[in-house]
């Protein structure tokens, strides 16, 4: 079954076979619900309700030449069938309605029209207390759920993590990887240069690889972790701040989540008290490493400005010097 917004009667035959839609219930409508770039996501709409459905394809949506891990979906929704049983974290994602292995494919309540957070990542945005408080208590909760010694193999998520390595750990550090950083900003190329050459760094950076990837002599037990939690990841909603996208979740350092939640709100430029708030609300477990959540935000921080999987931010060149400055201080 490949979905596919110009067939909507092999989707409704499709969910009318799995039992997701009524036997009279028919679809009157298939729409983009927001912008994705790995998945093909879409809004069933019937006179009776609306669904989200999204599929997982074994490469990248906007990028087919890209390969990527087909069952991701799947991974995803298993978290969302893992986390379901905490009301909390189920207040504050869409109810999973279903998942078809075979087809890598997720039923999901529809959270209504929303938009995500990305727009903090324009000038003079900011996150509200109330949200930053309500972010940061949902990754407190979801960690402290689910520390334990022993993590469930169904979350390995190895594909996906080897995936994420290549765009943080290696590529951004190539120096001849073929992306002309300048085509994003004239200047940057240069500006990311010395990072390329520098060797002591780099080897930081692939020291805090083989802590993402767990290979690292202790092993990684851990936490179970949402893996993507930047504000493409966050939803502003009718009922509130609501969390998605848990498709790189795995079992491995809290400080992983905190540390990128706060890499982007430097970048999205948030006045300190933001700051200040995220990190002291936020309940670490015990053993929680301050300084390994730093070097996670400094590297998220310099893969995002001088990798592949760029943001829509509004920084003059000055800025992005001072954080990628800033970074480098943060990684050693
Ligand atoms: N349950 C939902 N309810 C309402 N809207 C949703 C829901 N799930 C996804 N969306 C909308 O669809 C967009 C794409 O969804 P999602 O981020 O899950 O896709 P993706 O392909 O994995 O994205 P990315 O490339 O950023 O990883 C979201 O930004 C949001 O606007
Ligand atoms: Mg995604």
């Amino acid at each position: 079954m490949h979905l596919d917004a110009q067939q909507p009667l092999v989707l409704q035959d499709y969910l009318h076979r799995r039992g997701w839609l009524d036997i009279e219930e028919n679809i009157s409508l298939l729409e983009k619900p927001g912008e994705g770039n790995m998945n093909y996501t879409l809004r069933v709409v019937t006179p009776n309700r609306t669904l989200i459905v999204k599929q997982s394809r074994p490469y990248v949506e906007k990028y087919p030449t890209i390969a990527a891990p087909a069952e991701r979906a799947v991974i995803e929704g298993r978290f969302y069938q893992k986390t379901q049983a905490i009301p909390m974290l189920a207040g504050q994602m869409p109810h999973l309605l279903g998942i078809d292995e075979e087809n890598n494919m997720l039923i999901l309540e529809d959270l209504g029209e929303s938009s995500d957070f990305t727009f903090l990542y324009q000038p003079c945005r900011q996150l509200s207390e109330a949200d930053a408080r309500a972010l940061t208590d949902y990754l407190s909760e979801l960690h402290t759920h689910f520390s334990t010694e022993r993590p469930d193999p169904a979350f390995t998520n190895r594909a996906m993590r080897a995936l994420n390595y290549e765009h943080i750990i290696n590529y951004p550090f190539q120096e001849d990887n073929g992306f002309d950083l300048n085509s994003i900003q004239p200047g940057l190329q240069e500006l990311a240069r010395p990072y390329k050459r520098d060797t002591d760094l780099k080897k930081r950076v692939k020291a805090l690889g083989d802590v993402y990837v767990g290979n690292t002599p202790t092993g990684q037990p851990g936490t179970l972790l949402h893996g993507d939690y930047y504000p493409g990841s966050w939803l502003q909603t009718a009922d509130g701040t609501k969390i998605i996208d848990p498709e790189f979740c795995f079992y491995g350092p809290a400080e992983f989540d905190l540390g990128v939640m706060v890499a982007h709100l430097m970048m999205a430029e948030q006045p300190p008290t933001v700051l200040h708030t995220v990190l002291t609300t936020y309940q670490s477990g015990s053993g929680f490493d301050e300084q390994l959540r730093k070097q996670f935000t400094g590297i998220e921080i310099m893969r995002r400005l001088i990798g592949l999987a760029q943001l829509p931010l509004s920084l003059s060149l000055g800025t992005k010097r001072d954080l990628l400055d800033e970074a480098y201080s943060l990684l050693s």
